[in-house]
């Protein structure tokens, strides 16, 4: 468990103010590098500004994303503005799960005491403390069938999936859709959503998660240690490499004649290929290969959050954190073998 250093300058305290009003307990980083840079601090408490929602957290998630920002890495992101020399952003974190504490004057669709999930990536992140302040749009009414930890694995690992299966994939009720790298945070929502819009489908990942791929609802699992789905002779109309280490002409191979190969993680060269040869199969033949980045918005959380009430959808939980072991729940994140999502608590 990480020490907790306080700023005694930062932040000053107002006579009759109580300590608790002005600051709050946060995972921070000042500069690049490994999980050992995360430090747990006291730091000022966010103010809600007038088009602002102070959120109470509860619980947030762990993505890829966090351990990219970290480590700066690809290199490329210092030039995306989240800091060149050291992190713009000092408090990582974009998925999370609270109560809404105070809301600023222009808020008209949360007041205080709302349980709310969200992703705060657009707006700084800050989910990994006790409290975060976001506009509205980065949030939408917690699923009344969730807990606070189930609500904070949806937003980016969900919308991931969904944008990759319904807007790149194209998904249709009935087509037979491949998901490899069924059995971590993005494939197993990939596995519930692409069965919610009525295909068949068919989970790739190793032995020991092939039962948890077959409890969500995958109606064929084809277990990548002893079998190499490129080469069964098996066509897919949609393939959703959420971790995909095949070359491109490996998942070409595996498509039928029109089918959709969409990527949305895994090995560099993979990802490359696809960048680069993608639109060149696309524009040249009948087949579609890209890959696909999350966009967060308010639309597919409300779209998530229906399907989480329907119970046509369950968050998938590998393992609990507490707020002060963020950098352990990265280095487990990081080792790429989570089955489901890494959790928070707050
Ligand atoms: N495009 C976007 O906007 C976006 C957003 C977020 C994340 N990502 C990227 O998407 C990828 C997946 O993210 P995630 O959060 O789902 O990761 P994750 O939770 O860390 O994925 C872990 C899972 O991947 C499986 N896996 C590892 N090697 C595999 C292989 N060779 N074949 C099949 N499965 C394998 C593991 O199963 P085993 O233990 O059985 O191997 C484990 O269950 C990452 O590359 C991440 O950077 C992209």
């Amino acid at each position: 468990m990480t020490q907790m250093k306080t700023h005694s300058n930062e932040g000053e305290q107002r006579p009759g103010e109580h300590k608790e009003d002005t600051h709050m307990r946060a995972m921070v980083y000042h500069t690049y590098g490994s999980p050992d840079v995360l430090k747990l601090e006291e730091v000022q408490k966010p103010v809600p500004q007038d088009d602002e929602v102070l959120v109470q957290v509860h619980a947030a998630s762990v993505n890829a994303g966090d351990w990219h920002l970290l480590r700066a890495k690809p290199f490329l992101m210092r030039l995306m503005g989240y800091g060149l020399l050291k992190p713009k952003h000092t408090i990582l974190g974009s998925d999370i799960a609270g109560w809404v504490e105070a809301v600023g004057r222009n808020i008209t669709q949360f007041q205080s005491g709302d349980e709310v999930f969200g992703n705060t990536a657009k707006y700084g992140f800050g989910g990994f403390a006790e409290y975060v302040s976001v506009p509205e749009e980065a949030l939408v009414l917690k699923p009344t069938t969730l807990s606070f930890e189930e609500a904070a694995a949806v937003p980016q690992a969900a919308l991931t999936a969904l944008q990759g299966l319904r807007d790149k994939g194209h998904i249709q009720k009935g087509q037979k859709v491949l998901i490899h790298g069924a059995s971590g945070g993005i494939g197993t929502f990939a596995v519930q959503l692409a069965k919610s819009f009525g295909a068949e489908v068919t989970a790739v990942c190793s032995t020991r998660n092939l039962d948890i791929v077959r409890s969500i609802g995958a109606d064929h699992v084809i277990d990548y240690t002893q079998e190499d789905f490129t080469r069964n002779g098996q066509r897919y109309d949609l393939i959703l490499a959420v971790n995909g280490y095949h070359s491109i002409s490996d998942y070409k191979r595996a498509l039928n004649p029109e089918g959709t190969y969409v990527t949305t993680g895994g090995s560099n060269a993979q990802m490359f290929q696809t960048m680069l040869l993608g639109p060149l199969v696309s524009r040249t033949g009948r087949q579609k290969m890209g890959n696909s980045a999350h966009k967060p918005n308010q639309r597919d959380l409300i779209f998530m959050k229906e399907l989480l009430e329907a119970s046509k959808v369950k968050p998938v939980i590998d393992r609990r954190f507490p707020l002060g072991d963020v950098a352990d729940a990265i280095r487990y994140l990081e080792a790429g073998h989570a089955q489901g999502k890494v959790v928070i608590t707050v």
